[in-house]
């Protein structure tokens, strides 16, 4: 690392603020040229750190800003008093109580990486966490400073006749001679500035109200540009439904008069959470059933409910730092999760929710950048929204749920409230509460804080006829990680049950104890390695572990393929029969690599086959859940099984072994199809089921390629009202030389030019086509007058597609798509930092492939450390993947 490389900042080194910020007071002049910000604070030495007063000299945080005026209880600094650092402003003597006034200028139209205030189709909105607020005026930029803002705004009344910011509406003035007009909102509430949010311009809104249970009447509005007014319903059914579901499950209640959301189409992630004014993408929020498909809807209903989750956890009570982001972002998806779950299926959702642990989390946490939920340094915290805070967070928590028990969770949770409301407070804060609210010892489940990487359990079972018992023997380990070379044992809730011959549940007594405590329940594993040993047995079970998937852990089992199968048809817990039939799967691809490597034929196990056929053909099943059971692991799943993945081995024994299924299947599959495949009105209920199981069977049968299949898909891409299921049959055309592919992308786009959304789609899916030519499509749709480099969704769509989404084609033995990869990197840093580094972390699993491939990649992510003007974002995962 050179000297100029940027620094690491650890947790070890906190210390409270040596200053509190008490009240602030913004006035923004809105312009096309320059933004000019004013801002007066009510700042106090922090007693904390200061018992005596002030002794130490005040440090703002501001970035890429103009100082245009400076004082200090009304009058004017000398310029000896102060000094300007490229990311500081530094007061060498304040009073120990004071009122600062800071005047800056800025220019939000040239701001590209959309952090701070920026412009987004002509309106101006904000986007501050995690450091962003440092680019709109200079401030103690740290989640610990919490105060009490009012936010006044001026801008061209015809050109900004929206003007919003947190609270509640307090002043409005009408267009003034000037063409101008100003408001001021004020937000009750003391907050970080990473909650600030201001979004001026021309929109329009869509109304309505909740009253909440104590009987206060909350105005509900969606800001959107014009024309997309029709497409806020379900965003603002989803509110309501967060709104009652938050009040009945965890007893939290709305505390404004009005509840803000505003759609951009320019936004680095999902969404933002900012005090009564969150901040969307488009994508999870505008929804119409012809232009989005299940996934979508389902996506917006999550992240609607999670940003207003997060009024509680995250903004009554946030963070003390960022290193305990978790505390905000895990508990706030698996509150998500949950709410999604009592909405919709349980055990659909949390397959789902598995299946992108598996598919994103795992990987992080086995490779270069794996690092504990709560992370012990980072040099740029934008780097640090992983999957593994968010998503294995959300396990964590889930976890302590299981441990706990829904009552005992409830407790520690209404404590923690109790405890902390209006304060920024830690991980640590947050187990606390739990511990004493149940009395429940944690003090081992803390290492899920500290400890990454992704424990292994390794479980045996031994049957005694004579005593009638079954021991079950647990190992559990977990594999180094960077700066952790050993872990210590974990506390992981092993949920499980027995199955007897017949496939019944039995009633589960350990030896120690008196009488049985149900059919499925939950152990403490504890140890490196422990015996549990379970009394009155008939007959040899076949143990049904981590049911519901209780923890989120790698689990080997020596299961028979037989026990597989029976668990698939027979286990009462729903997840594992899904487990079971994916666990046989990869186990049987497996080894059909292994047989395609060595030059064997391939051929596709009979009892596989015929337990698909019993899935398929099981009318008690739900339709989602099939769809979901009868689905393949996929290739990247695969992959991580392999000690050197085996890219082209994997992906083409996948597509034999979906012909094979197909073949098999083949009059079930269409007896499915045509059973399913009318085009009902669309509804977001079980509908959504019968599409998936539709498509899947579409899916299958186009793997055949045969004239009907064909017939059949290009009929469902014409004819659907769905976007689910025009999507489903343009996706598979995609993936075919068949003259109708061409025509119907082309057909698509014509139809959906206007909407960006679904232009989106039209890019993803074209980029993740597996023909041989998609990477030089790819290229030349960089240059598609609808591709724009500089909009978010665009790169994700198309660029992460690819490079992403697309493993047989970016992997190319040519090395073709890491030059292409690195050269989108390249733009991008000069431009997005953030969308750049979501993109180098493509490389980052380089180490996984073949040596070619390795060396290809390698020098890629050599010449991207080596680029001058590298953001400290791309630094960061660049340099870190190559160590
Ligand atoms: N707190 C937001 C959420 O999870 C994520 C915003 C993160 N943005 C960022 N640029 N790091 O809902
Ligand atoms: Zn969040």
């Amino acid at each position: 690392m050179d000297k100029s490389a940027p620094k690491a900042i650890h947790l070890k080194d906190y210390a409270p603020p040596p200053y509190l910020i008490d009240t602030v007071d913004l006035t923004f002049d809105l312009g096309e040229e320059v933004t000019r910000v004013r801002s007066s604070l009510q700042l106090r030495a922090n007693p904390v750190r200061l018992p005596d007063g002030a002794p130490v000299p005040l440090v703002l945080d501001g970035q890429e800003l103009k100082l245009v005026s400076l004082a200090i209880d009304g009058r004017t600094l000398e310029p000896a008093e102060y000094a300007i650092g490229p990311e500081s402003l530094t007061i060498f003597d304040p009073p120990a109580a004071f009122a600062l006034e800071v005047e800056t200028e800025l220019k939000p139209q040239e701001n590209t990486s959309l952090e701070g205030l920026y412009r987004t189709s002509g309106n101006f909105c904000t986007q501050c966490e995690a450091e962003g607020f440092r680019k709109i005026t200079y401030f103690l930029d740290r989640p610990d400073v919490m105060a009490r803002y009012r936010t006044t705004i001026t801008a061209d009344a015809l050109k900004y006749p929206v003007l919003l910011s947190n609270g509640n509406l307090v002043a409005a003035s009408k267009m003034g001679h000037d063409g101008r007009h100003t408001v001021t909102w004020e937000d009750p509430f003391a907050k970080p500035c990473y909650l600030f949010a201001l979004v001026a311009g021309v929109l329009v809104h869509v109304e309505d109200s909740y009253v909440t249970r104590s009987g206060r009447t909350v105005t509900l509005r969606i800001y959107v540009e014009p024309g997309n007014q029709d497409k806020c319903d379900h965003a603002m059914r989803s509110l309501k439904k967060s709104m009652a579901w938050d009040e009945n499950v965890y007893g939290l209640e709305y505390d404004l008069d009005i509840f803000m959301i505003v759609a951009v189409g320019d936004f680095n992630m999902g969404a933002m959470e900012n005090k009564g004014l969150n901040v969307f993408n488009t994508k999870y929020i505008l929804a119409r059933p012809e232009s989005a498909t299940d996934t979508d809807f389902l996506g917006v209903e999550a992240v609607v409910a999670h940003e207003y989750f997060h009024n509680w956890t995250g903004n009554r009570v946030t963070c003390r730092d960022w290193f305990q982001l978790s505390l905000k972002e895990g508990l706030t998806v698996f509150r998500d999760q949950e709410f999604s779950s009592d909405l919709n299926s349980r055990p659909v959702k949390r397959i789902a929710d598995v299946q992108r642990l598996r598919a994103a989390q795992f990987p992080e946490d086995s490779g270069p950048m794996a690092h504990p939920i709560r992370p012990d340094s980072y040099i740029e915290i934008n780097n640090f929204y992983t999957t593994t805070v968010y998503e294995k967070g959300a396990e964590v928590v889930r976890m302590i749920h299981t441990l706990l028990g829904a009552e005992g969770y409830r407790k520690g949770i209404d404590l923690y409230f109790e405890r902390h409301d209006g304060q920024a407070v830690t991980c640590d804060d947050f187990v606390a509460a739990m511990e004493d609210a149940t009395g429940k010892d944690l003090s081992q489940f803390r290492r899920w804080y500290s400890q990454a990487g992704t424990p292994e359990l390794d479980i045996s079972g031994e049957y005694d006829g004579h005593g009638r018992t079954y021991r079950l023997t647990v190992r559990q380990s977990c594999p180094p990680s960077p700066g952790q070379p050993v872990k210590q044992p974990y506390h992981i809730p092993l949920a499980l049950g027995l199955l007897d011959p017949q496939g019944a549940d039995i009633p589960l007594r350990l030896k120690t104890e008196d009488v049985p405590k149900g059919t499925s329940r939950v152990l403490d594993v504890t140890e490196a390695e422990q015996v549990f040993e379970f009394a009155d047995v008939p007959a040899p079970p076949v143990p049904s572990l981590l049911r519901g998937f209780s923890a989120p852990v790698k689990l080997r089992m020596s299961y028979t393929d037989d026990d597989l199968t029976f668990l698939m048809a027979n286990d009462s817990d729903a997840f594992n029969r899904w487990e079971a039939g994916q666990t046989l799967g990869t186990r049987l691809l497996l080894g059909l690599v292994e047989d395609r490597a060595a030059g064997r034929p391939l051929e596709l196990s009979r009892g596989f086959l015929d337990a698909l056929d019993k899935i398929l053909n099981d009318p008690a099943l739900d339709h989602a859940f099939a769809a979901q059971a009868l689905t393949l692991p996929s290739e990247g799943y695969l992959g991580q099984q392999m000690p050197v993945i085996d890219v082209d081995g994997i992906h083409e024994v996948r597509g034999f072994a979906r012909k094979a299924i197909a073949a098999h299947l083949r009059d079930d599959l269409l007896s499915t199809y045509r059973a399913l495949g009318g085009n009902e009105p669309f509804a977001i209920d079980a509908a959504i089921g019968r599409r998936s199981l539709k498509n899947l069977a579409l899916g299958y049968l186009m793997s055949l390629e045969d004239a009907e299949a064909v017939e059949l898909c290009v009929g469902q891409f014409h004819n659907a009202h769905a976007m689910t299921d025009v999507i489903a049959a343009l996706g598979l055309l995609n993936d075919t030389h068949l003259p109708q592919r061409d025509a119907a992308l082309a057909r698509f786009y014509e139809t959906w030019k206007n909407e960006p959304l679904v232009v989106d789609k039209w890019f993803s899916i074209q980029a993740m086509s597996e023909r041989p030519e998609t990477l030089a499509e790819v290229r030349s749709l960089l240059n598609h007058p609808a591709f724009e480099i500089r909009n978010p969704n665009k790169v994700y769509a198309l660029i992460g597609g690819f490079a992403g989404g697309n493993a047989v084609r970016f992997h190319d033995s040519s090395g073709a798509g890491y030059e292409f990869l690195a050269d989108q990197v390249l733009t991008l840093n000069g431009l997005n930092p953030q969308v750049a580094s979501r993109m180098v972390k493509l490389f980052a699993r380089w180490r996984k492939y073949d040596d070619r491939r390795q060396a290809f990649m390698r020098a890629q992510l050599e010449r991207i450390v080596g680029a001058p003007n590298l953001s400290p974002d791309v630094f960061e995962i660049a340099s870190k993947s190559l160590q």
